[in-house]
């Protein structure tokens, strides 16, 4: 173990200090998964032995812990976020012709719900400090054909529901909430999921409950949504074999209910736990001189954020170059999202060019996420600032940016073998939306 003195942590270059500093993966579920292995793999085993592996009652039992955990009377399980989009519009009966607005600046499903139903996606442009859909853009963007708006609570971080409620009902129109990066966010006390028609959420597992494969789930305060959804995820099936709508078939898996239930009762500390290192990351940002290089993401006074991502945003045009850097020393990050979808190639059909969303544009060239999820320690987030003070630094050629604290090198342990790297930064490009 590599130890500094005081006067050599003050005095040592960056370039020096860095070469000691360990790997940091984007994500680490290995971690999460060790605390629970047992309960896990116990669960998976009374599935199996039950012989129930689609819906069942550990789905039911799961719907109705959610939806005690969220405050909404009805939550309906399907295979993906992806596919609680679809469903969602479908029960809302959004169909050929019809506009849908929804931010550029998402996941890809977000739009392809819209157009998989013959529907046209408007897209709208965000704020520049949030990152999420600017509820002025929305307004300018509605037409006698828009039949839904489609708000993303983007990062974990709700959407300016303030704004985007009184747009919609003025308009008329319904709001289908995308929270698959966001369970447990709130808004003025209330949970994401139920501030509008329907809510739709991800169990994908780089979502803050994530399951061992895919799945999603729908939240709505509505009777006759509920229903329809319920039915439209069986086929439109009721009785079995006659169909009174045409649905899809998009149910969970026994396993993952399963898998989740052990999840679940987590979730809350979990979720403190990615709060309190993302205080912990403004603090140590606040440390160092990198104000004029690096936005730092901010908290949401009007409600829970949950930092489901850690998103800065580069002030110049090197963001490319740090996360080159960041990945050559092992520390795992990703871009969400490079480019947006009003300029993504299967949309070029829909006429938008570039220039048309200048926030959107600008946030795609210059954002990148850190690694924030709950098991991260306080050395691993000292490492991944350090790194990035490190980057500029050399970039800048003048006197190093970096005011490392005597923390910062009392953590750094021994030189990581390059095995350990590869994994880290191996398990990062795994990571997607
Ligand atoms: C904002 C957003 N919407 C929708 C989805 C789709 O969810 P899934 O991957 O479960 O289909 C994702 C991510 O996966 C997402 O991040």
């Amino acid at each position: 173990m590599i130890r500094r003195s005081p006067e050599a942590a003050t005095t040592t270059t960056h370039q020096t200090t860095g070469d000691l500093l360990p790997a940091v993966p984007l994500l680490a579920l290995d971690r999460q998964y060790a605390a629970l292995r047992e309960q896990i793999r116990e669960a998976i085993n009374r599935v199996c032995d039950s012989g129930r592996f689609v819906l069942g009652p550990d789905v039911a039992d799961l719907e109705a812990e959610l939806a005690k955990a969220l405050g909404v009377p009805h939550v309906i399980s399907c295979a993906s976020g992806s596919d609680a989009l679809l469903l969602a519009l479908m029960a809302l009966d959004v169909g050929t012709g019809d506009e849908v607005i929804v931010p550029s600046y998402t996941f890809f499903a977000t739009a392809s719900a819209v157009t998989r139903l013959g529907a046209v996606p408007i897209f709208a442009d965000i704020d520049p400090v949030t990152y999420l859909v600017d509820p002025r853009d929305i307004e300018k963007k509605i037409s006698s054909r828009t039949r839904a708006i489609v708000p993303v609570h983007l990062f974990g971080r709700t959407a300016d529901m303030d704004a985007i409620g009184p747009i919609a009902v003025k308009a008329g129109l319904p709001i289908v909430e995308d929270a698959a990066q966001s369970i447990l966010s709130t808004w003025h006390g209330r949970c994401s999921g139920s501030l509008g028609d329907v809510g739709c959420f991800s169990f994908y597992p780089t979502k803050n409950l994530g399951g061992a494969g895919d799945g999603g789930f729908l939240t709505t305060t509505r009777d006759d949504v509920a229903k329809s959804l319920r039915l439209l995820r069986v086929h439109g099936m009721e009785p079995r074999y006659y169909h009174e709508v045409i649905g899809i078939n998009s149910r969970l898996d026994s396993i993952q209910a399963a898998v989740l239930r052990v999840k679940l009762p987590h979730l809350d500390s979990w979720t403190t736990a990615r709060q309190m290192n993302a205080a912990r990351y403004q603090e140590i940002f606040s440390e160092y001189d990198l104000a004029s290089r690096v936005a730092v993401p901010g908290d949401e006074p009007r409600g829970r954020h949950v930092w489901n991502q850690f998103v800065i945003r580069v002030l110049d045009d090197s963001r490319d170059a740090l996360r080159a850097h960041l990945a050559k020393h092992g520390v795992g990050t990703e871009i969400y999202y490079p480019v947006p979808l009003h300029l993504q190639k299967c949309f070029t059909h829909l006429g938008w060019a570039k220039g048309d969303l200048p926030e959107t544009e600008r946030a795609a060239e210059q954002t990148l996420a850190l690694p924030i999820f709950p098991e991260l320690d306080s050395a691993e987030q000292r490492t991944v600032v350090a790194r990035i003070a490190e980057f500029f630094s050399a970039t800048t050629r003048t006197a190093p940016i970096a005011k490392p604290r005597q923390e910062v090198l009392a953590n750094t342990g021994s030189l990581p073998s390059p095995h350990f790297i590869r994994r880290a930064v191996g398990k990062a490009d795994d990571v997607r939306c």
